[in-house]
């Protein structure tokens, strides 16, 4: 028999919450078949911090990466928080488990399910995923500020792109692009402002494009880009993209394609040096917060992409598949809470 080892960090907010609905699906196909799970949990986020003052000591970064890959809710305070810095817990726990293990691929799919209904008027059939990169961009923390708090204060945030960490994402959207059935990638930048780094991304995407000749390659720029993710979604495949433009994107192809409630997510490493992470897109929510109101299926859905990484494509499938017939079902029920759409997920597991 086969067996998983996950580390299991469900976080602030409606982490815990929609955690635990993931974690019954787990143990559930677990169980129908002869896989063997091992949850360990992990006490971490914002109201750990304002317990112990800890956000990801070291000796926890360095058993969390001992476990076969991380499940992991959502973190963060409620942006009225005065107790807690804005951003530190971002910081310190997610991003410092992202860039430790090296995730440098965010995967992202975005799919309207059946039944779902979209804000857009004939959205077609939008079925594409970004690979969002993970470890490098304006998300680093390189930049600094003077003359803080004056009229004067000048505050800069730079932009890292190397050509090691651009090549190796770019390499993982042509990979996935020549497996998909439209094979299209879409590469998104803004290279006619931010002349470094989009040109390093164009030069790469070209040079890599030559090794993929089955592959069609567009550009747009980012504020295009969110125009045909509005006008035209159908008419993505595989979008790669820098980690800022990628984090604005999902949010709002998650808004497109059934809302935050059903984005999930994956931060890969693909050389497997490190265990993956997998998350649903949204984050703590406080403004439903402890209500049962959060929707699991985006945390469930990030499970499903959590097995198919450890190679287990059936049971994933399994997983989506059974979302899938819940979200189809789900106009006609009235509002449910996050533990009946897991029950509901559950039933439909067969
Ligand atoms: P958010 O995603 O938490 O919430 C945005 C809106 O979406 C809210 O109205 C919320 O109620 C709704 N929403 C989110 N998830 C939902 C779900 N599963 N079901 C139904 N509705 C859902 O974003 P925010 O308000 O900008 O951030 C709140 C906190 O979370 C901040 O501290 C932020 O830094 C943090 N955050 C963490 C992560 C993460 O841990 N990966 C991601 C994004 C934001
Ligand atoms: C996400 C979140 C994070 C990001 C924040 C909380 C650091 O918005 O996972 O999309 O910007 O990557
Ligand atoms: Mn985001």
């Amino acid at each position: 028999s086969t067996s998983i080892d996950l580390a299991v960090i469900p976080g602030d907010g409606i982490g815990p919450e929609v955690v635990t609905e993931a974690v019954k699906i787990l143990k559930a196909v677990a169980s129908q078949t002869d896989l063997e799970l091992k949850l360990t949990e992990y006490t971490l986020g914002a109201e750990h911090w304002l317990r112990t003052g800890e956000t990801l000591p070291e000796e926890t970064l360095a058993a969390i990466r001992q476990h076969d890959a991380i499940l992991f809710g959502a973190v963060g305070a409620a942006p009225g928080d005065t107790r807690i810095p804005s951003g530190l817990i971002e910081r310190e726990l997610l991003l410092k488990l992202r860039f430790s293990l090296d995730h440098y691929v965010n995967l992202r799919p975005s799919k309207l399910y059946p039944g779902v209904s979209s804000p857009l008027a004939a959205p077609g059939v939008v079925d594409f995923v970004v690979v969002r990169e993970g470890t490098e961009g304006p998300y680093v923390g390189n930049g600094g500020a003077l003359r803080v708090g004056t009229g004067e204060e000048i505050a800069t945030e730079v932009s890292v792109n190397t050509a090691f960490g651009v090549q190796r994402v770019v390499r993982d959207a042509f990979r996935r692009a020549a497996q998909s059935e439209r094979k299209k990638l879409t590469y998104v930048h803004k290279h006619n402002v931010l002349v470094y780094s989009g040109h390093l991304w164009k030069r790469t995407v070209e040079a890599i494009a030559a090794e993929y000749p089955e592959v069609a390659v567009d550009y747009l720029h980012v504020d295009a880009a969110t125009i045909f993710l509005v006008t035209d979604p159908a008419r993505f495949d595989v979008i790669v993209t820098d980690n800022l433009f990628g984090d604005i994107l999902t949010d709002l192809a998650a808004a497109i394609s059934g809302g935050i409630g059903l984005a999930a997510s994956g931060n890969l490493n693909m050389d497997r040096s490190a265990p993956s992470m997998f998350e649903p897109v949204h984050g703590s929510a406080p403004d439903i917060a402890g209500q049962q109101k959060a929707d699991p299926s985006a945390a469930i859905l990030s499970a499903a992409l959590l097995l198919d990484h450890l190679g287990q494509p059936e049971l994933a499938a399994r997983i989506e598949t059974a979302v899938e017939a819940d979200i189809a079902g789900r106009a006609s029920l009235g509002q449910r809470t996050t533990a009946q759409i897991g029950d509901a997920v559950l039933a439909r597991l067969g």
